[in-house]
């Protein structure tokens, strides 16, 4: 007998259907009205034969099955301890129906179970995860997470791709007959394929189009299959990257997010933006202005130039420390010490409490660079326990250093008592979380190793909060971010670089765990010179900082510094709640997005100018997600734009337009150079 299952939230319904055999999702997509008769959806989705095929069409179920002759990809692929590829006969056992937000499927075959767990969270998105049992060990090389047909109304996958210094690129790509794969093999979420997709319907942008997003809540490795059958029919599948489990009886995806939305790429974006946010770790409030002195003094550390690094900091509105790389071991550089998490004597011969003590007597608070997952050749680490190493003898290294096996106990017993042992002696409130070795084969295990010792930290320390850093963005996820209360997005400080990459990873990323820092006046990752104020505030659009050797400012740098430092500190509790959308500009050279409060009472536009316009003109900047019949009062901020001889009314004092207005006909902005940025405060009336 067929049965029916339905899950829904304000914009969207899911309905699973299935008999004796798994269960497929019939549908997913806009909701639909409460009463509809779901045997009838099934039947009119039900698909014809002609010649050429079989006489039945294999079901696209949640984990589609070669032994039903499924044309396409498999959602699992396991072998028996025999060698022999498993194909079991599933049969349905139960469904349990928690609430009206959660719904599991249960499954049975020979020495085998299967299950299907699907929620609604909070924020509207969907979540889906697949497990699997077995009575005997077997050998994992492929499982999904619920297998979803993809509609025919999505005609592009916009993918992401990155690289160091270049995170969050964006590919938007016609979705074709065949296979779009993408694997991850470097055993982190990672730089090169973030477990992020979106499937955008006809002619969907920002605003406004059909979009499924979807995001793999782990920061391990993960394959992304989507295919489009012989016979028309699509499927998407997420789940770790294969082979990545060793011989077990008990398997779990992650959880598989996915949103829904009728209001364009925001309306998933947001969607995740919230999801992520309410799942942050609690810290502090309101959120501290950092100081970072990475870019300042490298592995240089001199008690006498941190001190008056840390005044100049103070000075500018910095509320909390970062000492970074090179107090421990005899680390000089990066060829050595990962692993030796004790002080560094030669270089701090009272330990790190006179800084420490100095910070704070500025009233800032004092947080410290840790790279816990690796370990340097050159350490005593090594030299006592070569056999914690992960990988084969004969690999070759990355930044001169090698992983540590996390799924041992006794190496993340040995982390947890050296990190331990530096956090309880001293006043420290903050951990910079590193990772910048590639794994050298992918490893679910791993990744559960870095969960575990992060969680026995976290509940030994709560107060701590943790960065996320992976040499920049090569580790961020939904799951750090249960775990860390930061990202940090990218080694570039470069803030034309930052103003995209930003704006791209905020289909997923909220603002107050991102962080952003103001770099040296020559950006030391693309030796670009930027103005002050454009640096300023790119950082100010996120979780702010400073990242500079402060004694290379000038007196009007430093004032332009202090300035939207302070003007950050006063908007930033809103928009430590605020929903990020991306605008849709007309002008390729503009980057520009609007921060809305949770009560919808203000917001405010950065319109970043990255290039030189084609056009003489800029051209009107349509915002996004107001109400259309309020009225809301705008202002710009003060900028000087010698290109511009006009007279604007918005340059002249406010104006009190309709939302409607504002989506619609938009904001002309005067005329401006290059690298420069405009900002836009709205007040609602
Ligand atoms: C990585 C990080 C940087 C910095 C250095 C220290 O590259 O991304 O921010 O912490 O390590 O070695």
């Amino acid at each position: 007998m067929r049965q029916y299952w339905r899950l829904d939230d304000a914009g969207w319904t899911l309905v699973l259907a299935g008999g004796e055999g798994l269960a497929e999702a019939l549908y997913l997509g806009p909701r639909l009205p409460d009463g509809e008769d779901l045997a009838a959806l099934d039947a009119l989705s039900r698909r014809d034969v002609t010649g050429g095929m079989l006489d039945e069409n294999p079901p696209l179920s949640l984990c589609p099955e070669a032994r039903r002759s499924f044309p396409g990809q498999p959602g699992m692929v396991a072998y028996g301890a025999d060698g022999a590829l498993l194909a079991p006969v599933w049969a349905f056992e139960r469904s349990e129906e928690y609430e009206e937000d959660r719904l599991a499927l249960h499954y049975r075959a020979e020495r085998l179970r299967l299950s299907f767990h699907f929620a609604v969270t909070y924020a509207g998105v969907l979540t889906a995860e697949t497990a699997l049992t077995s009575d005997a060990p077997i050998r994992l090389h492929w499982l999904a997470a619920p297998v979803l047909p993809v509609s025919g109304v999505y005609d592009d996958l916009i993918d992401t791709n990155g690289r160091w210094i270049g995170e969050f690129q964006l590919n938007r790509k016609p979705i074709t007959p065949g296979i779009i794969q993408r694997e991850a093999r470097n055993g982190r979420s990672g730089h090169e394929h973030p477990p992020l997709a979106f499937l955008a319907g006809h002619g969907a942008n920002n605003n406004s189009g059909q979009v499924l997003g979807l995001h793999y809540d782990w920061s391990g490795g993960h394959r992304m299959v989507l295919e489009e059958l012989p016979d028309g029919r699509r499927q998407i599948q997420f789940g770790h990257t294969t082979g990545s489990e060793p011989v077990g009886t008990e398997f779990t995806t992650e959880k598989l997010s996915i949103a829904v939305s009728q209001s364009g790429l925001n309306g998933a974006g947001i969607a995740f933006q919230r999801q992520i946010r309410a799942a942050l770790p609690p810290f502090r409030k309101p959120r501290p202005v950092h100081y970072n002195c990475w870019e300042a003094i490298y592995f240089d550390h001199d008690l006498a130039s941190l001190k008056e690094i840390a005044n100049r900091a103070a000075d500018l509105g910095a509320e909390r420390f970062v000492l970074d790389d090179g107090w421990f071991g005899k680390r000089d550089d990066d060829t050595s010490s990962l692993g030796d998490w004790d002080i560094d004597h030669r270089k701090w011969p009272d330990g790190l409490s006179p800084l420490i003590d100095h910070v704070q007597s500025l009233g800032m608070g004092f947080g410290l660079w840790f790279e816990p997952e690796m370990i340097n050749e050159s350490s005593d680490l090594y030299r006592a326990h070569p056999d914690w190493v992960l990988g084969p003898g004969d690999q070759i290294t990355g930044r001169q250093q090698l992983c540590l096996d996390m799924s041992k106990p006794e190496v993340r017993r040995y982390l947890f008592d050296k990190i331990s042992a530096v956090l309880s002696a001293h006043d420290i409130d903050y951990i910079k979380w590193d990772h910048n070795r590639l794994l050298p084969h992918p490893d679910a295990a791993q990744t559960r190793g870095i969960y575990a010792l992060l969680d026995d930290l976290r509940a030994a320390f709560p107060e701590v909060e943790i960065e996320s850093c992976a040499s920049g963005g090569g580790r961020i996820d939904a799951g750090i971010l249960t775990r860390c209360n930061r990202v940090w997005l990218s080694d570039s400080n470069d803030a034309l670089e930052r103003l995209r990459i930003q704006h791209d990873a905020a289909l997923f990323l909220p603002g107050v765990a991102t962080g952003s820092h103001v770099g040296p006046r020559v950006c030391h990752t693309s030796g670009r010179t930027l103005p002050m104020r454009l640096r300023a505030w790119v950082a100010a659009q996120r979780h702010m900082g400073f990242e500079m050797d402060p004694r290379e400012l000038t007196e009007d740098e430093a004032a332009t510094l202090k300035e939207v430092t302070a003007w950050w500190k006063a908007n930033r509790d809103w928009m430590a709640e605020a929903d990020i959308l991306r605008l849709d500009a007309d002008d390729p050279s503009v980057i520009a997005e609007l921060q809305l409060a949770e009560n919808g009472q203000r917001f405010v536009v950065f319109a970043g100018q990255a290039a030189t316009s084609t056009q003489i003109l800029p051209r009107p900047l349509r915002l996004a997600g107001l109400d259309p019949d309020a009225r809301y009062e705008i202002t710009l901020l003060p900028e000087t734009n010698p290109l511009s001889r006009g007279k604007l009314a918005l340059t002249d004092g406010s104006l009190t337009p309709t939302g409607q207005a504002l989506m619609t006909a938009g904001i002309t902005l005067p005329a401006r150079f290059p690298e420069t940025i405009s900002i836009i405060e709205g007040t609602r009336l």
